[in-house]
């Protein structure tokens, strides 16, 4: 279908991330991996905003549907997983907005790198080996801007790596002459080539150590204040999170459970599993603390049991949360930025005291 039918105009930023237009906006987006009568539902009706200049972070366990989430929105979910509803509207740089989803072939491929760009989760093993750096960079541009010539596309290469903090001649260089970190840099490099609006991050740092980690988010953040555009950064380490995001969403069993503010999502998290989260992990800065964990595994999404997914598994369950699904919506307390899908924050269940560590 033509971008006319699917686009519209969208409405010009006032001020600051918390106040920016929306950049990219998924909604309701569901995924089901198999075909035939009985396919698992992995994404549910998930929504999701980013607002320019904003760095959302999106945390949750493995096999949660995180990177599916991902896939999903960019439209390269590979077979069996099949996008049975939603839309994802993403705003480009002259206003214009388009339900990804919505896009033919051709104009898929031309928002694609140029709007919005992903560094995929292992990336930096997903380099060719038999070619040399230099190549793939240029190969890769040529391939999004034909009119380019390759010496200026040789040029902009070196650029691009300048710009991630890696010296121009190793362009020269085979991907195993190279290490895991600066690996990462090179997909970080290409995936910034067309200068996204959006850049999906799928845990860009979990296979490197974290002295390497931190120096890579901390030139992937200058990069972001300098070139001005938004990222999604998506990992299982929520303390990490807490560090470079501006909001975090967070996941479980398929569906957003919690979005708020980083820092509020730290200081106060709302839904049992946020807190639990932020308890499984040791914090980057501040004094130590206990490490709790939480106890059992994430359900089977082809065998979801009434009710909310984390009954099992949530110290504060309450009859009502065995029969009905919790929905992401405001606590009952009206808290601005914040949506929860929790029955111990809704309205209808504001009678029963909080728990002191979901209340403070
Ligand atoms: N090709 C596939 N076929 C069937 N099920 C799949 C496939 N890929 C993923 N899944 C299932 O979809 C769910 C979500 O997977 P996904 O990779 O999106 O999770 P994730 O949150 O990115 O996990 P991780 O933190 O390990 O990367 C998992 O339960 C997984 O088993
Ligand atoms: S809805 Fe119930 S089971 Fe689910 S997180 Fe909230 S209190 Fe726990
Ligand atoms: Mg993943």
């Amino acid at each position: 279908m033509s971008a006319d039918v699917h686009t519209e105009r969208g409405a010009l930023a006032d001020a600051g991330p918390a106040a920016a237009e929306p950049v990219l906006e998924v909604r309701n987006l569901s995924v089901d991996y198999g075909f035939g009568d009985d396919p698992t539902h992995v994404l549910r009706e998930v929504s999701l905003t980013l607002r320019r200049g904003e760095v959302l972070g999106l945390a949750g366990e493995s096999g949660c549907g995180k990177s599916t989430l991902a896939y999903a929105a960019t439209r390269l979910l590979p077979p069996p997983g099949l996008i049975t509803g939603g839309e994802v509207w993403l705003t480009n740089r002259e206003g214009t907005r388009a339900d990804l989803l919505a896009l033919s072939d051709a104009e898929l491929r031309a928002a694609r790198w140029r709007d919005i760009a992903i560094v995929f989760q292992g990336a930096m093993s997903s380099l060719n080996p038999v070619f040399r750096i230099e190549k793939q960079i240029v190969d890769g541009i040529v391939a999004h801007q034909p009119r380019m010539r390759r010496e200026e596309a040789r040029e902009r290469a070196a650029e691009l790596l300048r710009l991630v903090g890696i010296s121009a001649d190793r362009l020269r260089a085979y991907p195993h002459q190279l290490s895991g970190g600066m690996r990462q840099r090179v997909m970080i490099a290409m995936a910034l080539a067309l200068e996204p609006q959006v850049l999906i991050m799928d845990e860009p740092t979990t296979a490197l150590d974290v002295v390497m980690q931190r120096q890579i988010l901390e030139e992937v953040m200058e990069l972001r204040e300098r070139l001005g555009f938004s990222v999604v950064f998506i990992t299982h380490d929520v303390s990490l999170l807490v560090e470079v995001a501006d909001r975090i969403a967070v996941m479980y069993a398929g569906e957003i459970v919690e979005t708020a503010a980083a820092r509020d999502v730290y200081a106060k998290p709302r839904h049992p599993y946020s807190a639990g989260l932020l308890g499984s992990f040791p914090p980057l800065h501040g004094p130590r603390r206990e490490l709790t964990g939480i106890p059992g595994a994430p359900p089977d999404l082809s065998a979801r049991e009434p009710g909310c997914p984390f009954a099992p598994r949530c110290p504060h369950a309450m009859d009502v949360c065995r029969t009905e699904l919790p929905v992401l919506g405001r606590t009952a307390q009206g808290e601005d930025n914040r949506l929860v899908a929790c029955h111990l924050h809704t309205t209808a269940s504001s009678t029963e005291p909080l728990p002191p560590s979901l209340s403070r």
